[in-house]
């Protein structure tokens, strides 16, 4: 079995004091009462990272970020390249996020490019994938996905693939056990379609308003791997109780 995982997308939250408190927070608990055999992995805003880097050094709590560049250097203002994330000690990277699909009109091809990069880097990618409301109520979600996989993951994916219906993101509605259960199946065939036996053992998340009441429903559903989680992870007393809720396996 593969080692389940919990994830906290800060996302634009927060400022250096808050993060700094928020994960002395969940460092402290863990070191107290440990979450044995569940990777856990907080993603703070670029701008904390060089602060995080060290208050989460040797501790149980890895540091990931919300995206990268293609490329590792050159003319791109604004831009943060996967080198640039590993010298302050990042390990994992979200990459195609519904929220930067939206916001900065990333396409699959773009995530792609960014998830070749990110693996090169030494990173380990969090794929986004997930169908919107509208795909949904067409009818559409597995023909999205299937595409969203196919367009999104490169040859050679060593990453996790993140499962959040855009629905379900921030609206305290998330997807119903059963649903999950079926599309995570759905993905997994696509990652096996694409991938051969590798596709068997990459780690699939959900994520979309996972919280500290439906954690232990969603993450006891055998293929699910674990979770990603926005607005709870902001909260380390609910952010904690899901990491405490994955199942031994
Ligand atoms: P949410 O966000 O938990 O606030 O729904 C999840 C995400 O966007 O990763």
């Amino acid at each position: 079995m593969s080692t389940p995982i919990i994830v906290g997308n800060w996302k634009m939250n927060g400022l250096s004091a808050d993060s700094a408190d928020r994960a002395k927070q969940i460092v402290d608990s863990l070191a107290t009462v440990p979450a044995a055999g569940v990777e856990v992995v907080v993603c703070p805003p670029f701008t904390q990272l060089a602060l995080l880097g060290p208050l989460l050094k040797d501790t149980p709590v890895a540091m990931g970020a919300q995206d990268c560049h293609k490329d590792d250097k050159g003319a791109h203002t604004g831009d943060i390249a996967p080198s640039m994330l590993t010298d302050l000690g990042t390990t994992h990277v979200i990459l195609g996020h519904s929220e930067r699909r939206r916001d900065h009109e990333e396409v699959d091809e773009t995530v792609r490019e960014k998830t070749v990069s990110a693996m090169k880097a030494g990173l380990t990618p969090i794929v986004c994938i997930g169908e919107t409301e509208d795909q949904r109520q067409s009818g559409q979600t597995e023909d999205t996905l299937g595409w969203q996989i196919k367009g999104s993951l490169p040859d050679g994916f060593a990453g996790i693939v993140a499962y959040e219906p855009v629905w379900a993101i921030g609206t305290g509605l998330a997807a119903t056990i059963e649903d999950i259960t079926n599309t995570v199946a759905f993905i997994r065939a696509e990652l096996v379609r694409q991938f051969g036996d590798a596709g068997k053992s990459l780690r699939i998340l959900y994520g979309g308003s996972v919280d500290a009441n439906n954690a232990a429903g969603i993450l006891a559903i055998p293929d699910v791997a674990g979770a990603l989680v926005g607005g709870a992870s902001l909260k380390p007393d609910a952010f904690l109780t899901i990491i405490r809720a994955v199942p031994a396996r």
